[in-house]
């Protein structure tokens, strides 16, 4: 069992995604998101995010591994389960635990957009732009996190702690 501290407590993850849910809807009056989800670490944060929105809202998921149990990037972005619907026509909110590296969001993303999507946007809840070696920018952040393994809020260390109610960082034993 490691040690963790809390770095952003579940209070604070309250209030963050009650305002991004406010600043999405404001964003997309009138329309209807179709947000995707990418399997597991986004799980948490998507179910909080999409209770504070209030323009209509549809959702599929995707999982993708570029990572396997280890805490260092691969690179290597491989498709575990493609989208259930098309995504042709349609405002398209991603919505990701965390972008590092971005190579995971940046492979991803053109992916997408070679589909024809009316919009392709990026949410994440974390970004740790210290470590960011892709052009990737996310159009919604939650929190910008410094250079620390974070766990919690859907976040994994060997598949545990996604259940965590608050962001942790994993104190190196
Ligand atoms: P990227 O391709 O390097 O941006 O990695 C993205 C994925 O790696 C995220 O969706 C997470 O699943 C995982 N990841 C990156 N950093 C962390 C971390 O600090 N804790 C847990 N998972 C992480
Ligand atoms: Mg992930």
């Amino acid at each position: 069992m490691e040690d963790i501290s809390v770095l952003i407590s579940e209070e604070e993850l309250n209030k963050r995604i009650r305002n991004l849910g406010e600043e999405i809807s404001a964003d997309y009056a009138g329309k209807e998101i179709h947000l995707i989800g990418i399997l597991k670490g986004s799980v948490i944060f998507m179910a909080e995010l999409a209770k504070r929105i209030t323009v209509p809202v549809t959702f599929d998921f995707m999982s993708v591994s570029s990572y396997g149990d280890d805490t260092v990037s691969s690179g290597i972005v491989k498709i575990i389960k493609d989208l259930d619907d098309s995504i042709s026509g349609r405002d398209v909110l991603i919505v990701e635990d965390i972008v590092d590296t971005g190579r995971t969001l940046e492979y991803l993303m053109s992916m997408l957009r070679t589909r024809d999507p009316k919009s392709l946007k990026l949410c994440a809840l974390l970004d740790k732009p210290e470590r960011r070696l892709c052009k990737v920018q996310p159009d919604y952040c939650g929190f910008t996190v410094p250079d620390e393994f974070i766990v919690g809020y859907g976040l994994d260390y060997a598949q545990k702690y996604r259940n965590l109610p608050y962001i942790g960082k994993v104190l190196q034993g």
